[in-house]
């Protein structure tokens, strides 16, 4: 019998789906967006996009970061690294809003554009008005040589590799990983970091490629079998606090755009301004608990939403009892400091839209109406 494979079968490379391949993909993705970045042993983060413009970064009154859909949720979690690490002021800020509300910005700005394509016709609009009014531009784009990274006056590229699924999974990561390594190396010359926080930082950092392997292989089938019980659910909810709070946004917006279900993020101690209506038995809630400085407090929203009967998916630190025992559903990560949670947390999320999603038999890698680059407005 003869053996034909498709191109794209044999680049799916013994994957379902793009999709499939390109969460699977992440530590190779996330290492490769670190080499010759991240030197440990060296205890330095080389970045000559940031080292040659060393000054304008520490002098910069503010960074505004710009993008648009799973990119600027990353940049969400980028202001969040910045002002904890460097004590830099950040604003993030959809590219389609910035650009036709006026903006200030001044020459003591630092704009950075995150965008996996570099062609998002509102991130690259959003961009050059910056650029007419002074700012210094940063883009931190996946494709080399696009409209955006062309445009700017320097940047660092994640080195994710293509991503073909309209969804983005690893260029996600691959974002995060850049801005923890900004941050981080804008700490470190603010001084605003110890050398010892410094250097376990990095070292932590390097590490996060195997987590990420271990996290895949040991939750992936409990995924799979979560799965099974949410195909027919209408609307999901996803709370998270702090860092996570941009990946309860991310991990809803990975299962709406591929599974079609209604979801929604929420801060997770807003839920009581609103959401908090709509909790039944009827609606499952994500909730991202890993053991940070808010642990208590997400203990006690799941409290709330359980007094409900609210069905609650956590995603708890390895060894959590607590939060464990309280919910349906409790899948573990390994234990990280907070600051790169969010790298972690975003893998079964991704995971967990991708199985339901495939149990409605949806195209997860060209979901109806999305486009992978959107370069119209
Ligand atoms: C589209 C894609 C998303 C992506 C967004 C921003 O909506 O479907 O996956 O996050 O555009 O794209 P960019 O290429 O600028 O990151």
């Amino acid at each position: 019998q003869e053996l034909k494979l498709s191109l794209e079968e044999i680049e799916k490379g013994g994957y379902e789906h793009f999709m499939l391949k390109e969460i699977h993909e992440q530590p190779k993705s996330i290492m490769d967006t670190m080499r010759g970045r991240l030197l440990v042993e060296e205890g330095i983060i080389q970045m000559a996009g940031i080292w040659d413009y060393q000054e304008k970064f520490l002098n910069a009154e503010r960074i505004i970061i710009i993008s648009c859909g799973t990119s600027w949720h990353a940049g969400l979690v980028g202001e969040y690294l910045i002002e904890d690490l460097a004590r830099i002021p950040v604003e993030v800020e959809y590219a389609s809003e910035f650009r036709y509300r006026n903006p200030i910005i001044t020459d003591k700005d630092i704009v950075i554009a995150i965008s996996q394509s570099g062609e998002t016709a509102d991130s690259l609009a959003a961009l050059k008005l910056a650029k007419e009014k002074g700012a210094f531009i940063y883009g931190i784009c996946n494709v080399v040589d696009s409209s955006i990274a062309r445009l700017t006056d320097a940047g660092s590229y994640t080195h994710a590799g293509p991503e073909i699924g309209v969804a983005s999974t690893k260029a996600f990561t691959a974002q995060l990983a850049v801005l923890s390594m900004i941050a981080i190396k804008l700490a470190k010359h603010k001084g605003t970091i110890s050398k010892e926080k410094f250097n376990s930082l990095i070292t932590e950092l390097d590490s996060i490629p195997d987590k990420i392997e271990k996290l895949i292989k040991s939750t992936e089938e409990q995924i799979k079998k979560i799965s099974l019980q949410y195909e027919n659910v209408h609307n999901f909810l996803y709370l998270g606090r702090g860092y996570n709070y941009p990946i309860a946004l991310e991990g809803a917006l990975k299962l709406k755009e591929i599974s079609y279900i209604h979801a929604e993020g929420y801060p997770a101690a807003e839920m009581k301004h609103g959401p908090i209506a709509l909790i039944d038995e009827n609606m499952p809630v994500v909730v991202i608990a890993p053991r940070t400085e808010h642990y208590e407090k997400i203990v006690s929203n799941i409290q709330e939403i359980n007094s409900r009967k609210g069905k609650v998916i956590a995603i708890v630190t390895e060894g959590d009892i607590q939060v464990k025992n309280m919910v349906a559903e409790a899948i573990e990560i390994p234990d990280v400091s907070e600051c790169f949670s969010p790298i972690l947390a975003s893998i079964p999320l991704q995971l967990l839209a991708y199985y339901i999603a495939i149990l409605r038999g949806v195209n997860v890698d060209q979901p109806r109406n999305l486009a992978k680059s959107v370069t119209v407005e």
